[in-house]
């Protein structure tokens, strides 16, 4: 059975793929494509409806982006965003002028009722960012909202289902934009929302069969969220085919890197596990700077994977779990460029392949999380709170050994196992423990103790840009650090850290 059909035409605006999540969101299926395929290839994908997103452009601009006449014949419900806006009212008749100040930010508008605000607050707030505004409207369109700069904010074509929003309902910022974006596939479209995640996978895993056929793909598997899901999809995608290199520094969770490994024990696809432990504690010795621990990890963990990749030879392809949130601002299509993310950095120059492929390219995390649990993959590893690639390395103050990486690994799994016990895992964002390397004097049994003092830490966020220390019950607290100084050597005193981001950072290092 062949699900609804959305189509977002892409003028180059930064938030098109957040239009395609939220349609998502609504249980409906769309794509993306860019605004100029032919109006015989729209036909051809039959859509339910169609949503022109934002762009940079302005209308009367040289070379700005258009569409045909005819699409507005074809009878499809259309939504136009923005730019989208602009275009759906220029293209009919309207007119379009340039505003001397851009209108930007949350705004606050009045919305008449029409299938779009069914449901939706009357007076509410909105998200605008445009210089450009519609002046006056086609013939048969009628106004269904303004704010204090701009007069037609929202207007539509009841008779041909023709609607058009100058505001972003995709931005979290609008009130209520994803009732409206509901309103336009479900009220206007009549879509019924007939997709879910499984049948995301589905598609995602016909399209790479397609494009990969029976050539090799290698991927650098490193147990986090992303590169798993990566391997998940690609697994079903192209079976033994497919090489993931899972390189374990050694300085991973307690058990983590047996986790990892097991969790892919049932997919069929060649796993390369190199336990690289002992190069990684070599090159380490003796160094306490933060910032080269990081750039010896960064740089021998390519090394390794190099060395493997050459042992396996020339693949066609390499993929990576990069998401959409790591490219949202690398410039799309016709978006401008604003900023370049390298995912895994360097990896390509030293790998012989053909071309990279990106599965997850278009998905949000929560969204990555939702489809490695549609594909089979174990809650620990979808659902897992971010680890930083350097690993333990940062979480260990000082000189890095085997045996401060097993106290600390030790430690950590207590804290992680009561803070589980407790019910807390979905309240907190990210825990852990620290070695630092103080040593103090305690007392066990008769015994004076010289030992180390660990710190725990949590914190809340979203961003994890900014955090706030977590309020984990006394009680928890009391008992990791009796479970700690009594089941693990070599530490003797526990603190918790109650400073939040900024001034600190979320790791010590
Ligand atoms: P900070 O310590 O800067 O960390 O407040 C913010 C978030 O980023 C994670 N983090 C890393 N993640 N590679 C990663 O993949 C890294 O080198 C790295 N350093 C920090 C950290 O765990 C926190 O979630």
């Amino acid at each position: 059975m062949k699900n609804e059909y959305v189509l977002v035409l892409d003028f180059g605006g930064q938030y098109n793929q957040l239009i395609a999540r939220r349609v998502r969101e609504c249980n409906v299926y769309c794509e993306v494509k860019p605004y100029h395929i032919r109006l015989e290839e729209i036909k051809a994908l039959d859509p339910k409806a169609i949503i022109f997103t934002g762009g940079p452009n302005s209308v009367y601009g040289e070379g700005a982006p258009r569409v045909e006449k005819e699409l507005f014949e074809l009878g499809v419900p259309i939504l136009g965003i923005c730019y989208g806006a602009q275009l759906m009212a220029y293209t009919l008749g309207g007119t379009v002028k340039s505003a001397r100040d851009r209108e930007y930010g949350k705004t606050e508008i009045s919305y008449r009722p029409c299938p779009l605000f069914e449901g939706v607050e009357q007076q509410n707030i909105c998200w605008m960012s445009h210089t450009d505004y519609v002046a006056s409207l086609p013939e048969g369109f009628e106004n269904y909202g303004y704010t204090q700069t701009c007069p037609n904010a929202a207007f539509g074509d009841f008779e041909k289902k023709l609607y058009a929003v100058q505001f972003h309902p995709e931005v979290m910022h609008t009130r209520q934009g994803t009732e409206i974006l509901k309103n336009f596939l479900y009220r206007v479209a009549g879509c019924a929302g007939d997709w879910q995640m499984e049948a995301y996978a589905e598609t995602a895993v016909k399209e790479l069969r397609e494009k990969i056929g029976g050539k090799k793909v290698l991927l650098a598997l490193s147990g986090g969220v992303d590169s798993s899901v990566a391997a998940a999809l690609l697994s079903r995608a192209v079976g033994k085919n497919l090489t993931c290199i899972f390189v374990d520094h050694g300085l991973m969770r307690k058990n983590e890197g047996d986790e990892v490994e097991a969790a892919f024990k049932d997919f069929d696809f060649n796993l390369v596990r190199v336990n690289a432990g002992e190069i990684f504690f070599g090159k380490l010795k003796g160094v306490v700077e933060p910032e080269r621990k990081r750039k010896i990890i960064g740089e021998e963990f390519i090394r390794v994977f190099e060395r493997e990749a050459k042992k396996i030879g020339a693949v066609d392809y390499l993929a990576q779990g990069t998401i959409y949130p790591d490219v949202i601002e690398s410039g799309t299509g016709d978006a401008a460029t604003i900023k370049s993310h390298h995912n895994v950095g360097g990896l390509p120059d030293y790998v012989d392949f053909k071309e990279i492929v990106e599965p997850l390219r278009s998905l949000f995390k929560d969204e990555v999380r939702a489809l490695g649990k549609a594909l089979g993959l174990p809650d620990h590893l979808v659902l897992r709170q971010p680890f930083p690639g350097p690993g333990l390395a940062v979480r260990i103050i000082g000189e890095i050994t085997p045996e401060k990486t097993a106290i600390l690994q030790d430690a950590d799994a207590i804290f992680r196992e009561e803070i589980a016990k407790g019910g807390l895992e979905g309240s907190i964002s990210q825990y852990f423990a620290v070695l630092t390397d103080m040593r103090s004097v305690g007392v066990m049994g008769d015994a004076r103790t010289y030992d180390y003092t660990l710190a725990l830490r949590g914190v809340v966020t979203g961003d994890f840009m900014t955090a706030e220390w977590a309020r984990i019950p006394y009680e928890i607290l009391e008992k990791v650090s009796s479970r700690v100084v009594n089941e693990v050597g070599h530490i003797n005193r526990v603190v918790y850290d109650i400073t939040s981001k900024p001034p600190a950072t979320i790791e010590w290092e």
